[in-house]
């Protein structure tokens, strides 16, 4: 079983299911600290606000994350200087910054319990050939005010060419910061419901928001859902990649404190240490790929594993999970209102999600409150930048086309259920149908449509977390059908494996 280290050590929650109709400024889809802290925001700037969560608070890809906070960026700050310019890559910065130190501000004002502290950053190459990155990066890094240097080794035990040295990043326990902040939002004007999914919202003057047993009534709503909720011409210029974490006790040693990025190994992205019960513990992420594209999930996890024991003395895993993240197209995220009027998305964040999506909440709380917002028009969620995009948009596009000819009879894994063994999932061809089935370790065969209820594409079976993963924009199905994130607002469709 994956479990996410911070969703297994923060208290539970207990918020109520909506089970009424209601009516506020602002419907919230989604709790992560995307929608926790748009909620707290504007909560707390008088607005009325219900959030609705389909799991638990921090329960979503915000738990899955890394709980690393910096200024720099997964897609490289030069690269954003050469695909955009020098201006943009500034402001990228300060708005990260400025998201960093907002953070900062709110733990220590609200004493939560997070372990939020101030660490370097580092970015590393392993051999020669990345060399010309970290120096790039490092000028960037320089170009705005971040305090950076050069290194030639680092405080842990691997052997580097070059390493770039960033001081007065930040670490915390996502999970933990988000339920603090939950608890801090104004309870005059904010309501949070879990385990109320969004399955239908009819846009109008009033948008109606509704769960299984209540509605939301809201003339604003914030998809703070990672990718929006529904149909969206943006979803062809963001893409769904997943990634993996492991979490082991360190036996010997200690880890110093930073976050480690390295530029070229596969199986070791990104390290970091936590502290837990006066145990250190490793956190290892990395072994991306495409939503539904992986033969193999769990090989991913052992990757990662072997990879760190060659450094570091460690206990077992206790710990392994894997979170989603979309790609922008032309490198920076979509933040701002969709094409229906009043409803506003945050998407395309890459892997640097925390930050992202606190800068989206500072973003939606200023545009909600008519005040303006200097980083609105760098994250426009309408821009079109067909010279920027076009490399990564044909090329995942092109995919995605590729996806939909799996709908033709004889492209499935399987002819019949007799070839799905027990604990595996398998599309099979059956009677005309394809159907996404999955055989449980007692030999019960779940049955469900295999087409996504999103557009259509062919879902994947995720071996590690035993979950329905579809390729085109990353919606992911429990084995009984539920969504779980992405797009999809409907449950993959049960199917009586007789008929
Ligand atoms: Fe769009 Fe599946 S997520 S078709």
């Amino acid at each position: 079983m994956t479990t996410s280290l911070w969703k297994s050590i923060s208290p539970q929650t207990g918020y109520p299911y909506l089970t009424e109709e209601i009516e506020v400024d602002v419907a919230i889809v989604g709790a992560g600290i995307t929608g926790i802290t748009s909620a707290y925001l504007l909560s707390r700037s008088g607005k009325k606000v219900a959030v609705l969560e389909s799991g638990e608070v921090a329960g979503g890809t915000t738990g899955g994350s890394t709980g690393n906070l910096y200024s720099m960026i997964d897609k490289r700050l030069h690269h954003i200087q050469s695909k955009w310019d020098k201006e943009t890559a500034g402001k990228v910065t300060r708005s990260r910054t400025a998201a960093v130190d907002l953070v900062e501000k709110l733990v220590q004002k609200h004493e939560i319990d997070c372990q939020f502290k101030r660490v370097p950053w580092y970015l590393f190459s392993e051999t020669n050939e990345k060399d010309l990155t970290i120096e790039k990066e490092m000028r960037a890094a320089a170009d705005y005010g971040l305090e950076a240097k050069m290194l030639y080794e680092l405080p842990i035990p691997i052997k580097v060419s070059q390493a770039l040295k960033v001081e007065n990043q930040a670490q915390f326990d996502p999970a933990a910061f988000v339920k603090g902040l939950a608890a801090n939002c104004d309870p005059r004007n904010c309501r949070i419901f879990e385990n109320s999914p969004v399955h239908e919202i009819e846009k109008g003057e009033i948008h109606v928001l509704s769960t299984p047993h209540g509605k939301v009534r809201a003339k604003n709503v914030i998809l703070a859902t990672h990718t929006p909720k529904g149909i969206y011409a943006l979803q062809t210029a963001i893409y769904p990649y997943r990634e993996y974490a492991i979490a082991a006790r360190l036996k010997s040693g200690e880890f110093p404190e930073g976050i480690f990025w390295d530029t070229e190994a596969e199986f070791h992205h990104s390290l970091r240490s936590f502290s837990k019960d006066a145990e250190q513990y490793l956190v290892v992420v990395g072994g991306h790929h495409k939503v539904g594209k992986a033969e193999d999930n769990q090989h991913f996890f052992d990757n990662l594993e072997q990879s760190a024991r060659k450094y570091f003395d460690l206990g077992p895993v206790d710990f392994k999970w894997s979170a989603q993240h979309y790609k922008p197209a032309d490198g920076l995220p979509f933040i701002g209102e969709s094409p229906d009027e009043r409803i506003y998305l945050a998407t395309g964040f890459s892997t640097d999600g925390l930050i992202y999506g606190v800068l989206s909440a500072m973003i939606f709380a200023d545009l909600l409150n008519g005040r303006e917002n200097e980083w609105v028009s760098t994250y426009d969620s309408g821009r079109f930048t067909p010279v920027k995009s076009a490399k990564e948009y044909l090329k995942e596009n092109i995919q995605v086309m590729k996806e939909y000819l799996k709908v033709l009879p004889g492209t499935s894994d399987a002819d019949d259920f007799s070839e799905v063994d027990a604990g595996e999932g398998k599309v099979v061809d059956h009677d005309g149908q394809k159907l996404a089935v999955y055989r449980d370790e007692e030999g019960e065969v779940h049955c469900l449509s295999a087409f996504c209820s999103h557009m259509y594409c062919v879902v994947d079976w995720n071996n590690a977390e035993k979950t329905w993963d579809c390729p085109c924009h990353g919606s992911r199905f429990k084995i009984n059908g539920e969504v779980i994130e992405g797009p999809a607002l409907k449950p993959l469709e049960q199917k009586d494996f007789t008929s």
